[in-house]
């Protein structure tokens, strides 16, 4: 059931042009192309700073898990010829020869670098010409008419793949050996009580989501992709959900009182995965003698920090975590209710917050901190219900599988989120710290195999609610 007009109407809160992820009605055509060249030079500049490296390190497998970074490169300017270039501005292919190369169907990430690739420099040559080209097509397309071109969506598409496998080069920086190459400020400090700082926030632990319907996905989020559509209107029992994610300090309580030892904890699956592969912990976590937990982040050993959410775990170990905590994982459409409804109008929200785009008080976004921030740190982008950190730090495993919503329709290309349905994938919600602003909203889904955790995943945790609490 299709049910648009409970989502929140947009308005027009105005911020500067590069940091508006979407198109909004009625904005004019050149405004629009100021802004998408504008969010399209921000999304460069990022994959500058990854790409800026040594080239070894760009041609190296850092992990089986991932691509050379040189692949990312030359892959995003791949797909931005394939749709900008060739497609919305009619071109003929710049380079044929490598559309193989690039095809991420064709090759797995363990086996790119056996591939005639790209050099740095070539990939660099190539992506910067393929932009060129880019531009000339954003300066005749009409972007109205056409879908694939109506409001700029192709452009938004492009910018937000880029955004991507800019998190996924993050990741992979993550993943290398070797002295730091990415540095970048802490994060906010919850803001301090009267009473002075405070380790562990003030305020309700859990938020009781009252039961009725809610509007789930988007029927007008102009650079929605295909698998957030259509809005459609679900039944959703009540539920707690926890006010923050799970933090280090928490996740640490567990390890410690023996969590990946006890089959209990653990679904069969999970459990032989944990002991298949020797898991004791998080990814990048190691104990000194005297038991206390450092991790390793972007080449720099330090110790955790309590109060920030727990990061690099598979779904499996966030379900053992729920389970020991006499908890569960939310589901997808709970995550989502969490986030965005408004119990004051009924309403589905843009963001937590609102319908304003994200700023720097609102979450942790856009690899301007390279960790999660701790809990509490972003009061004003807390949501209507008063949840916390839904958006960045993160992405949240939820208790679903990866499916089609009501009413689906495959846009523009099959091997976005198609093929993948059904697969053996669990889905992840809110984005990370990895993660730009022009990709990730209330409704954007993520999916990967629940065995994965180089990717930015931590846990929020849900209950169903007590019988004396679902009066309340
Ligand atoms: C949506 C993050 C699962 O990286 O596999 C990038 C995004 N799709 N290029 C992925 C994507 C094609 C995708 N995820
Ligand atoms: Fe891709």
């Amino acid at each position: 059931m299709t049910d648009p007009v409970t989502e929140t109407p947009v308005t027009t809160a105005s911020t500067t042009p590069s940091a508006r992820p979407a198109p909004r009605p009625g904005e004019d055509t050149e405004q629009l192309r100021t802004r998408v060249a504008g969010l399209l030079e921000r999304s460069r500049a990022r994959s500058a700073v990854l790409t800026d490296i040594d080239e070894r390190e760009l041609t190296t497998q850092h992990s089986p898990l991932m691509s050379p970074l040189v692949w990312d490169l030359a892959h995003i300017g791949s797909q931005e010829e394939l749709w900008l270039v060739r497609d919305v501005g009619g071109r003929e292919p710049l380079r044929p020869e490598i559309d193989g190369l690039y095809d991420a169907f064709q090759h797995t990430r363990s086996s790119r670098v056996e591939l005639p690739l790209l050099t740095p420099s070539e990939a660099r040559t190539y992506v910067g010409e393929v932009r060129e080209k880019a531009l000339d097509a954003l300066g005749s397309s009409p972007l109205r008419g056409r879908r694939l071109e109506h409001e700029a969506f192709a452009f938004g598409m492009i910018v937000q793949h880029e955004q991507q496998h800019d998190e996924t080069m993050l990741a992979t920086h993550q993943l290398r050996a070797g002295a730091p190459l990415l540095h970048a400020p802490a994060p906010p400090r919850p803001p301090m009580s009267p009473g002075g700082d405070h380790a562990v926030p003030l305020g309700a632990a859990e938020v009781l989501v009252p039961g009725g319907p809610f509007t789930q996905g988007t029927s007008t989020e102009p650079w929605a992709l295909d698998n957030e559509r259509p809005a459609h209107v679900v039944d959703v029992p009540a539920f707690v959900i926890d006010t923050y994610p799970v933090t280090n300090g928490q996740y640490a309580e567990f390890v410690d009182a023996g969590g990946y030892d006890d089959p209990r904890y653990w679904t069969e699956r999970g459990w032989a995965h944990v002991r298949e592969q020797g898991l004791v912990a998080p990814l990048f976590w190691q104990r000194d003698a005297s038991g206390a937990w450092w991790r390793r982040r972007f080449g720099v050993v330090e110790q955790i920090v309590p109060d920030e959410p727990v990061v690099h775990v598979t779904f499996h170990e966030a379900q053992a975590f729920a389970r020991w905590s006499g908890k569960r994982l939310p589901t997808e459409v709970e995550w989502e209710k969490a986030a965005r409804f408004d119990p004051a109008t009924g309403r589905s929200r843009r963001y937590p917050w609102g319908d304003d785009e994200p700023t720097d008080s609102h979450a942790n976004l856009d690899q301007r901190h390279l960790q999660p921030a701790p809990v509490g740190a972003y009061p004003r982008g807390a949501s209507a219900l008063g949840v916390h950190q839904m958006i960045g730090d993160v992405w949240e495993w939820c208790d679903s599988g990866w499916h089609p919503y009501p009413g689906f329709e495959m846009f523009p290309y099959p091997e976005y989120s198609e093929v993948f349905f059904g697969g053996d994938y669990a889905v992840l919600r809110g984005g990370s710290f990895g993660t730009d602003a022009s990709a990730i909203r209330t409704t954007f889904r993520n999916w990967d195999h629940p065995v994965r955790r180089q990717i930015f995943s931590g846990i929020r945790l849900a209950r169903d609610p007590r019988p004396s609490e679902r009066g309340a």
